[in-house]
């Protein structure tokens, strides 16, 4: 008999319970408290899994207990959320998607599983999945952003980043995607809401980024808390069981979120507890993470002949499975047995660092007295850094600073002053990031005088995106636009630019910063390194190459809003009243998906695809020449669209199939070439079944999706 069979074997009821029981012990590195039990369940056998603890001294005394005091040794499977960093932080994942580079979402993620293996974890709650068209709703700052297509690619280099090629090393985490499926479009964008989508969407939007990280190998997966057209996820047969494990083979962990089984009660599909344990056990959720549900529900179900031994076999099977590939039975310490050296922390933090300035995407960039007004120019004898996000460490760390709360963070205002030794730097944070109290604004006004720019830090507070961080109205908190105002006014005033950089975990609408500003940058929330990095675009040492993944609406009205929209049948016209428009605000985005300036100037030419007419079978070879006009290095994205021109069903506007980098220097040109096979080109046809169907498509190719920049060759499928 092998290992498993054994254990299975000598198991009691109460003890296969405690494998598929994941308890949070208290976020701490002084002395684990376990939530609703105590650390003798763990000697009993009653509790197998843990998340939330921080540290490998007390991560290897709980192992301890499990491998040595409990009756069967089996040991504990350690979990957290790993979102942007562990310890150290990166920019967050929806800054980190705009870079649109797989070996550096592969790399962060590897690193970010160095970090918390040597903390005695095992498994990370991420990626997070969830393609997101909505900034009302907190969690985009977490995700993908707005398209599917690169929600797959993510999906896959991460779960190779947090796995690495061997589950067992010492090194490598279980990845969990998450949150299965179609959590983000929320009613309206209140977190935790009801979600009411089609067939078409969920299998064309929200599915793919699953399917890729299936693909990859991932080890676990976590059901979304929401509900989909009125079946709660954590109980959803047709696809946790159905799909999931049958049709995508997968036979993994299904780890349920915090609570959601007990939540099954107040979505109103449970009666009580029993009832919610087993509609999430006959869905096929193996662990039962917070909700005690499986422990004190199961039991009871046994008895009433609800649910059999061999369905709840099945799970702690993949358990104890898990524990295995993870090489947990054959040393449980092998995680966190050497600290790292301090030379990986700081490559780690020369990494965030780089990743951080890649994230960073300018916006916006005017000419100003004949001279773009970014880089700054290296003479500026004093800068006013102004907002309440200019002197804010601990927001730049984002969101979820996970085990990363007690470490530093770099500040705009500490960035710009090791940048820039020789420069007066004046400082007031004019508002509060939020609250009504104005009183500092005619302070923050005076800095202008004698400045050569004025930099405003605006933006939300970390805690204003993330889990349960919905906002009606993402803009500009508290008095910030009324700090805007009176200081640009001032600067224009007096003849000096406006640099607004945001900080944000969402798209905000700020159509008059937009306009009014002189330069603008979205900043994110860039993790630990955030000062460094803004300063190294600020002054030129970095030309910054990020792009949005999401577009920015102009008005709160206009989300969702995606560069992926169906045609209508009355295209906006402003000649004609009956047209899909608004009448207060025009349907394009503030600014596109994939928007981002460089310090070059970027002309795209010659589009040429090859060959003209495709089989199924043919790969298409694109390639488009690039030349930079402008004055400066500057590393250009090249993204790849498709437009069908005829199909039975109606398809997106444009469907993103690739992209592609090219750095030059000024006055070089040289040629991107990018592959499309065919197949890719199928879509879901009006049985929702993939159609290779012939006819012409467009192939689009350009700087973003703003649809006037793309060049466009059209070609023949057949
Ligand atoms: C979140 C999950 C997370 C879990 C454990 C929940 O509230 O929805 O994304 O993995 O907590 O921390």
């Amino acid at each position: 008999m092998n290992r498993i069979d054994t254990l299975m074997a000598r198991m009691t009821l109460a003890e296969k319970l405690g494998q598929l029981t994941m308890t949070a012990s208290g976020y701490t590195v002084t002395g684990p408290v376990i939530a609703g039990d105590s650390t003798q369940s763990i000697i009993d056998g009653t509790i197998g899994n843990l998340l939330n603890m921080v540290g490998a001294g007390p991560a290897h005394e709980m192992q301890r207990l499990a491998v040595e005091q409990s009756r069967l040794g089996i040991p504990l499977l350690i979990g957290l959320d790993i979102v942007h960093g562990h310890r150290t932080l990166f920019p967050i994942p929806l800054a980190e998607a705009g870079i649109f580079d797989e070996a550096v979402w592969e790399r962060t993620a590897r690193e970010a599983a160095r970090e918390g293996a040597a903390d005695g974890l095992a498994m990370t709650f991420a990626p997070m999945l969830d393609v997101s068209r909505d900034p009302r709703w907190g969690r985009t700052a977490e995700g993908p952003g707005e398209d599917p297509w690169l929600n797959g690619r993510i999906a896959r280099a991460k779960v190779r980043g947090f796995q690495g090629t061997d589950l067992s090393s010492a090194e490598s985490l279980a990845a969990c995607a998450k949150h299965f499926v179609a959590y983000s479009p929320v009613t309206a964008g209140r977190e935790y809401a009801a979600v009411d989508i089609s067939e078409r969407t969920l299998r064309e939007v929200h599915l793919p980024g699953f399917v890729a990280a299936i693909e990859a190998g991932v080890a676990t997966l976590m059901p979304a808390f929401t509900d989909l057209n009125g079946v709660p996820m954590t109980a959803h047969v047709p696809l946790l069981r159905d799909w999931l494990r049958g049709e995508m083979g997968f036979d993994g962990v299904i780890v349920s979120d915090y609570n959601a089984i007990a939540e099954l009660i107040k979505h109103g599909v449970a009666a009580d507890l029993v009832d919610a344990a087993v509609l999430a056990l006959k869905a096929g959720v193996d662990i039962d993470m917070m909700a005690d549900a499986y422990r004190k529900g199961l039991p009871v179900a046994l008895e009433q002949g609800r649910v059999t031994i061999d369905e709840i076999d099945a799970c702690v099977r993949r358990v104890l499975r898990l524990k295995e590939q993870l090489g947990l039975f054959d040393d449980p310490y092998r995680r966190g047995a050497t600290p790292e050296p301090a030379e990986a922390v700081a490559e780690r933090h020369a990494l965030a660092r780089d990743v951080a300035r890649r994230a960073i995407v300018l916006l916006k960039n005017e000419r100003r007295n004949d001279r773009d007004v970014l880089p700054l120019p290296a003479a500026a004898k004093a800068l006013a850094v102004v907002g309440p996000l200019a002197d804010a460490r601990t927001e730049m760390k984002g969101p979820w600073w996970g085990a990363g709360e007690h470490e530093p963070a770099v500040s705009v205002l500490d960035g710009l002053r090791v940048a820039l030794p020789q420069t007066d730097i004046r400082h007031a944070p004019g508002v509060a990031i939020d609250g009504g109290d104005d009183s500092g604004i005619e302070a923050a006004v005076a800095l202008c005088d004698g400045a050569s720019a004025v930099l405003l830090c605006l933006g939300e507070r970390a805690t204003m995106s993330g889990e349960a961080a919905s906002r009606a109205t993402p803009a500009l908190p508290g008095r910030q636009q009324a700090l805007a105002e009176a200081v640009t006014a001032r600067a224009h005033a007096l003849g000096i630019p406006v640099v607004a950089i945001l900080f944000s975990g969402r798209p905000l609408v700020v159509p008059w910063l937009a306009e009014h500003a002189d330069a603008l940058l979205a900043a994110w929330f860039l993790g630990a390194e955030a000062g460094h990095a803004i300063a190294d675009v600020l002054t030129g040492r970095a030309s910054p190459s990020g792009r949005t993944p999401m577009s920015w609406p102009r008005a709160v009205g206009q989300v969702p809003i995606f560069f992926g929209q169906r045609p209508t049948g009355r295209p906006m016209n402003p000649a004609d009243y009956y047209t899909s428009k608004y009448q207060d605000v025009d349907n394009t985005p503030l600014f596109a998906f994939g928007h981002g300036l460089t310090y070059g100037r970027i002309r795209y030419e010659e589009l040429q695809v090859e060959p003209r007419r495709v089989c199924e079978q043919d790969t298409l070879k694109i390639s488009v020449t690039l030349r930079n006009e402008g004055a400066r290095e500057a590393e250009e994205t090249v993204f790849l669209f498709v437009r069908a021109k005829v199909s039975r069903v109606t398809r997106p506007l444009l469907e993103l199939k690739g992209y592609a980098k090219l750095r030059l220097r000024p006055g070089e040109a040289g040629s991107v070439k990018l592959e499309l096979p065919a197949s890719e080109l199928r879509y879901l046809g009006p049985d929702l079944q993939p159609l290779f169907e012939a006819g012409e498509i467009e192939i689009c190719v350009g700087p973003s999706a703003e649809p006037a920049g793309l060049l466009r060759e059209t070609i023949e499928l057949g």
